[in-house]
């Protein structure tokens, strides 16, 4: 704990001067304003989370480093060698036994919550019902992918692929992380992780983790810094038999042209499974009910400040309910709380760093230049925002999806009115944008449900609800057109895409 709030005291990424990180936190205050998987109904069940953590609290902490140096060259080519070298060990150990190390990593994981929490909030300005909700996320990844090898792939039916390269971004910095390595390492894959360079210290602590539970450090090797020194070294490899990549769409792009030519020990082309950014819209029709829209609409748009890669970025909404709907959001907005991440009251944290924060800016800047309305409001409105990287809600009133341009992420919602008979020439512009992760529709009218489902190009669908915080092993996640490759992550194909169906010990 005092190492945890040593660190606090230092001036971070996020720009914050002096983020107090209380410990223990209130879970349970934290868990009631959650909306990303906890049972809220089940006091029980949040009274003894609650217990957990003040009980984890007591237990010495993690030891976070400050400072994470690059991997060198040097440490690169060794860790290639090593990973090609401890492969066919690994993939020997049995199945089950996998599993339950991934298992014991996971319990791991839920034991060191409010650690974890602490680090989540400082190094990527979580809040602390996001922090919760991700670690919570990183735990189902594993018991998802550990359950999923223990009943379905033997080491007597399928065999790894190999060295696999994960590279990770800095807005799920321990999920999608763990979510990478748990699938390859569960597949029987050895790892090379390459964390988002703005959160190494949370990628330190669940490789940490994966260690303690008995995953050899030759099987899951850590190699932090920047992506063009680190990341591609790592892709060029040939020995690399696979990479899995969270990211912005143009790095997959380059990622997939390093890959053209590059064949596994079968001849087979390496696996990219890429998943990749979105310009997600919600469409919100006259007969939706507008209190809903507004509640799933700010949850979508500014929740962890729109820092997901499925967040509502456009709202589209029939122009009969547009005012109403508009008005309710502004005020909806204006109950928002911007600032310290640590505080439970907070709604929004800051955004990952200042070139984020400059970018979004930016984007704000040119739409009002552009001659388009731009509504800023949350709690507190009028005063100064705290300093650090924060940016408050935001809503732009477009009349086009081409007015876009590249996906924004933060808290920035666009909102476009629409004519009932343009429900159509809708699905065909967001369609156009060529991006297709998620998508929300709020109506009372079966047949416009039917519809947009046909029409729609997307990996996602939420009906009358908000539209982030897929849940693992339910709700499949990944996005189709510029936002993926598939197979969806939490799902049952995603481990296919890791595994040859073929037995291990060389038969055909
Ligand atoms: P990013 O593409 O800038 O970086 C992602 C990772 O790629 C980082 O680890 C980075 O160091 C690495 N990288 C960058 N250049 C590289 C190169 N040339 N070779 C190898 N690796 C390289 O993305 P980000 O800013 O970290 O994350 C935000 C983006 O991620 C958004 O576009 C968001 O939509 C997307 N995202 C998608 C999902 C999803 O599941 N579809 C989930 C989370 C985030
Ligand atoms: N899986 C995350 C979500 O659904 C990105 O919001």
């Amino acid at each position: 704990v005092e190492a945890i709030e040593a660190m606090a005291r230092d001036e971070g990424a996020l720009g914050l001067p002096h983020p107090a990180i209380p410990l223990p936190v209130d879970l349970y205050g934290a868990a009631r304003r959650n909306s990303t998987g906890l049972d809220l109904a089940n006091e029980a069940q949040l009274r003894e989370l609650a217990h957990e953590l003040a009980e984890a609290a007591q237990r010495p902490p993690l030891q976070p480093r400050q400072r994470v140096p690059d991997a060198s060259a040097t440490e690169i080519a060794a860790a290639l060698q090593r990973a090609a070298d401890h492969a066919s060990a690994w993939a020997a150990v049995p199945a089950s036994e996998r599993a339950q190390r991934l298992e014991a990593t996971a319990d791991r994981l839920q034991r060191d919550m409010p650690a974890l929490m602490a680090l989540l909030i400082h190094e990527a300005g979580k809040t602390a019902a996001n922090a919760v909700g991700e670690v919570r996320e990183a735990v189902d990844f594993l018991r998802y992918y550990a359950a999923q090898v223990r009943e379905q792939f033997h080491n007597a039916t399928h065999r790894p692929l190999g060295p696999v390269v994960c590279i990770s971004p800095w807005n799920f910095p321990l999920a999608i992380f763990m979510g990478q390595v748990a699938a390859a390492l569960a597949a029987g894959n050895v790892v090379l992780a390459k964390p988002a360079e703005q959160t190494p210290l949370v990628a330190q602590a669940a490789v940490q983790a994966l260690w303690d539970a008995g995953v050899p450090r030759e099987a899951m090797q850590l190699l932090p810094g920047d992506g063009a020194t680190v990341g591609a070294p790592l892709v060029a490899d040939p020995r690399v038999m696979g990479v899995l990549f969270t990211g912005s769409t143009e790095v997959a792009r380059l990622l997939q042209r390093a890959l053209v030519g590059r064949v596994d020990a079968l001849g087979r082309p390496v696996p990219l499974i890429a998943e990749t950014g979105g310009q997600n819209a919600m469409i919100v029709d006259a007969s939706a009910l507008a209190e809903q829209v507004v509640a799933d609409a700010i949850a979508s748009a500014f929740d962890s400040a729109g820092q997901r890669c499925s967040a509502l970025r456009v709202l589209c909404v029939q122009d009969d309910v547009a005012d109403r709907v508009t008005g309710m959001l502004l005020g909806a907005m204006a109950e928002l709380r911007v600032g310290d991440p640590a505080r439970l009251a907070t709604d929004l944290g800051p955004v990952i760093d200042a070139e984020a924060h400059a970018g979004i800016q930016r984007h704000i800047d040119a739409m009002r230049a552009r001659g388009h309305r731009v509504h800023q409001a949350w709690h507190g409105a009028g005063e100064a925002l705290p300093p650090g990287h924060f940016v408050p809600p935001t809503l732009i009133e477009i009349a086009h999806l081409g007015e876009l341009g590249r996906e924004v992420f933060g808290p920035v919602l666009h909102l476009l009115r629409y004519r009932r008979d343009e429900l159509d020439a809708l699905l065909a512009q967001i369609n156009a944008t060529g991006y297709g992760l998620t998508l929300g529709l709020h109506t009372r009218i079966d047949e416009t449900v039917a519809r947009v489902l046909a029409a729609a190009r997307v990996g996602n669908v939420y009906v009358n609800r908000n539209m982030v915080g897929a849940v693992v092993g339910v709700q499949p996640f990944g996005g189709e057109g510029l936002s993926g490759t598939g197979p969806k992550a939490g799902g049952p194909l995603y481990l296919y895409r890791l595994l040859s169906q073929r037995p291990a010990d060389g038969a055909q």
